[in-house]
């Protein structure tokens, strides 16, 4: 702890694809070392999972801090904020018997609407389009019309004219664009549950502005006490010497400006998105810490050069159900002498189903190339999550550079031709999808590490891997998580 105390801002990072186990550790930086916590990016797409006591929580938008009670948990203004998520996050803390309180949300936070969740879905359906494998939660279309400056604000909850004028002008073009859709698609999508089952649809209008109008009234009702200036509580907070966590979403790689475009989320989820959207800059951080799991996921389309089972693993995760895969391997086997089974082995062991939509997280090894290019970025302090997920395997491979063997292609001053060397990851999707991974072996371990409470007693073969990893990417690793408890944590 010694080490964290000397900084006042910190921002829990991801250095993958997502899916680290950033809950955990803000819900352990929440409890023994912040004042109060900020999100700045993503939206309902993320699900921050938090075990206390074998209690599971998972939150989208509440900030993982929020056990912590007493202390500040506030949403800024890079948020997708969704009303009706918020509530129902609301409803499972009033059920626990959980203040919130001291919830803030940033009344300039960008504010989802029902058209957003059509057009993400309709867009991911419609087989004309590059699918993303997106969460369906109207992200993309969200920022868009951010960018487009259309979009509404969380303000607006407050005022039913400037809502309602704001709303009509936004659906004159969202009309225009569905009506380029089949529209039999567009009413089945419309009736599904994330839209309120047909609430706000209009057979005529497609949408029903009234329906949209009195909702959303009813969300700024109950949302009123926690609608605030964010931005002014995290100046202020900063200058009087707060410690302030920031809780980042998704992952490095899946940052619209510097992950794998375009299988990418529509925020900035690097460290920089993250400071700005919660209403600092980056220069308030003292010290970025970048989470990486033993092992890597990723979930939605796009490159993973690493995944066990490539291609097929992608399309397996593609099309089916977690109760498909156990029928199908009820017990696969971590040692399996097939890639694609040790891939759902981690699966089944680690708990890789979305937290958001449910689907199978493609899983693979460990990536020092995809680490590298996000400790360029100045992530140097590591956090290592999941490593007790793979005990019992013989053997753990760890990819140290790619391969690429792609066709020709010029990649700035680089000329990229069949068997050039890639050290450090290039977040291009069209380089990163001929990128075949070469492995360095290393020896596993036996048994449980979760209830191992100093680092010098955690297995010797896990501790090589870690300074192997520290080694290769010059950064240091400053907590190994080693269970889904709080408890099990050790700070290096
Ligand atoms: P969107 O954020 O719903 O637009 O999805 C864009 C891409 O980001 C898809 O590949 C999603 O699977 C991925 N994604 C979004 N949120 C998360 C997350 O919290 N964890 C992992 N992947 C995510």
């Amino acid at each position: 702890m010694d080490f964290f105390n000397q900084f006042k801002t910190i921002a829990i990072v991801c250095t993958q694809w997502g899916d680290t186990g950033k809950g955990k550790i803000v819900d352990l930086l929440a409890s023994t070392w912040a004042d109060m916590t900020f999100r700045g990016t993503g939206g309902r797409n993320a699900g921050h999972t938090i075990v206390i006591n074998g209690q599971t929580y998972v939150f989208h938008l509440i900030p993982s801090g929020i056990l912590n009670s007493e202390k500040i948990n506030a949403i800024g203004k890079g948020v997708a904020f969704d009303p009706a998520c918020v509530i129902e996050e609301m409803g499972i803390l009033d059920k626990e018997g959980i203040s919130y309180v001291k919830l803030a949300i940033a009344l300039n936070a960008k504010l989802v609407l029902p058209c957003h969740v059509v057009l993400d879905t309709i867009r991911e359906s419609d087989s004309g389009e590059v699918k993303i494998g997106t969460t369906g939660r109207g992200i993309g279309p969200l920022y868009i019309d951010h960018v487009g400056r259309k979009g509404l604000i969380v303000n607006d909850l407050l005022n039913k004219d400037i809502f309602a004028e704001k709303l009509r002008e936004n659906l004159r073009e969202k009309r225009r664009i569905l009506a380029t859709y089949n529209p039999e698609l567009v009413k089945k999508i419309m009736h599904q549950e994330p839209l309120e089952k047909g609430l706000y649809y209009d057979e005529k209008h497609t949408f029903d502005e009234e329906a949209i109008v009195s909702r959303y009234m009813e969300y700024g009702e109950r949302l009123k006490p926690f609608i605030t200036d964010v931005d002014k509580l995290a100046r202020e907070s900063l200058a009087s010497g707060k410690r302030i966590l920031l809780e980042g979403a998704q992952g490095h790689l899946l940052s619209i400006d510097d992950g794998t475009y375009p299988f990418v989320t529509s925020s900035d989820t690097t460290v920089h998105g993250l400071a700005k959207g919660s209403g600092l800059r980056e220069r308030d951080v003292d010290l970025v810490l970048g989470i990486a799991k033993f092992y890597i996921t990723r979930v939605g389309g796009g490159p993973f050069p690493t995944e066990f089972g490539g291609e097929k693993s992608e399309k397996w995760c593609a099309e089916k159900t977690w109760e498909d895969e156990r029928a199908r391997y009820p017990s696969p086997d971590l040692n399996s002498a097939q890639e694609m089974e040790r891939g759902i082995a981690i699966r089944k062991a680690g708990g890789e189903r979305g937290a958001t939509t449910g689907r199978l997280r493609r899983t693979g090894r460990l990536d020092l190339p995809v680490l590298r290019y996000v400790a360029q970025s100045g992530v140097k302090d590591l956090i290592i999550t999941k490593a007790d997920v793979c005990a019992g395997m013989r053997e753990i491979e760890i990819c140290t550079e790619y391969i690429y063997d792609g066709p020709n292609m010029r990649y700035g001053q680089d000329e990229l031709t069949a068997g050039y060397k890639i050290t450090v990851a290039k977040p291009e999707a069209e380089i990163m999808r001929y990128c075949r991974p070469v492995y360095q072996k290393f020896p596993g371990w036996e048994g449980d590490i979760s209830k191992i409470k100093t680092f010098t007693d955690l297995p010797a073969e896990l501790k090589n891997i870690l300074a192997f990893i520290e080694k290769e990417t010059d950064a240091k690793v400053r907590i190994v998580s080693t269970g889904q408890e709080r408890e099990a944590s050790i700070f290096v």
